[in-house]
């Protein structure tokens, strides 16, 4: 098998099958926050680390006005081709999230899957949320999901699935190498492979996210301004069941309202 190291970020099209795959109670999630949380109609939509856009394009499809920013260039470029080719009016740029102006305000915003946690010191993760007040209309929301470092060790350290789509299959694996609690890092190991009736591949690559207690996450909040936070909910996606964030928990998605 060819293995190569590399970001598994800069092959879209295989980051896209996997994990494209599972958008629908994402999605559905997200609107049913517009409805419950949003103080305003919410129309215009920003996702920052957008990657392929797999939730955009869905919520061009449904009328929304979409953009997005991502660091790589890659996802980006597939992005916008995916728009291209389904004739919808979606755009989205090479960006930092930590650092970014918008012309028009959105009217609501998300971020999920951990992308929040690549910004890797409090500089990075101040300046998004700094930057995420000023791209955000009053009443609107920015809805941020991702797993925080409960205070016990992590029940779940390791994900692996499979997802196939025509003649291309992805097997992935996913797993922490280590935590450093006193540093704010967690390492993580990610290994895809790829099957295609030419060419069998595995990428590998490890990176650092950044950890957050609850504590933390909800001290960065008050120091950034402009936030409260409407709701909490975990990765079941279920509106109608909220939960309570303690000591324990890990996959959160936080619903902050711009005041
Ligand atoms: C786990 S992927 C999520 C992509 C997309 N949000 C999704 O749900 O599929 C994380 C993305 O964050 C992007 N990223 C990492 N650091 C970033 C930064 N500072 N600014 C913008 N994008 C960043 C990566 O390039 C990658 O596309």
């Amino acid at each position: 098998m060819e293995i190569v190291r590399q970001s598994v970020y800069d092959y879209p099209k295989y980051y896209d099958v996997l994990f494209g795959s599972d958008w629908k109670a994402e999605y559905e999630f997200l609107c049913d926050c517009f409805e419950h949380y949003a103080k305003r109609p919410v129309k215009r939509l920003l996702e920052p680390a957008c990657g392929t856009g797999r939730l955009l394009f869905r919520f061009a499809q449904a009328g929304y006005e979409v953009a997005g920013l991502d660091l790589n260039e890659k996802a980006v470029e597939y992005c916008n081709r995916r728009f291209q080719r389904l004739g919808l009016s979606g755009h989205v740029w090479v960006g930092d999230m930590a650092n970014f102006r918008v012309k028009r305000k959105y009217d609501a915003a998300f971020n999920t899957i951990n992308s929040f946690r690549h910004l890797p010191d409090d500089k990075g993760a101040f300046g998004h949320l700094a930057c995420m007040r000023e791209a955000v209309a009053k009443g609107g929301l920015y809805i941020l999901g991702f797993h925080l470092t409960p205070n016990r060790p992590p029940k779940c350290t390791e994900e692996s699935w499979i997802v196939r789509r025509g003649h291309l299959q992805v097997n992935s694996w996913m797993k922490t190498i280590s935590l450093d609690r006193r540093r704010r890092e967690e390492k993580v190991y990610f290994q895809f492979d790829v099957y295609t009736p030419r060419r069998t591949l595995r990428i590998v690559n490890e990176f650092v996210f950044r950890t957050y207690t609850w504590q933390q996450f909800h001290r960065l909040v008050q120091k950034v301004g402009g936030w409260e936070i409407a709701g909490t909910h975990d990765f079941a996606y279920r509106i109608d069941e909220p939960i309570t964030v303690d000591d324990y928990t890990e996959d959160v998605v936080y619903v902050l309202r711009r005041v």
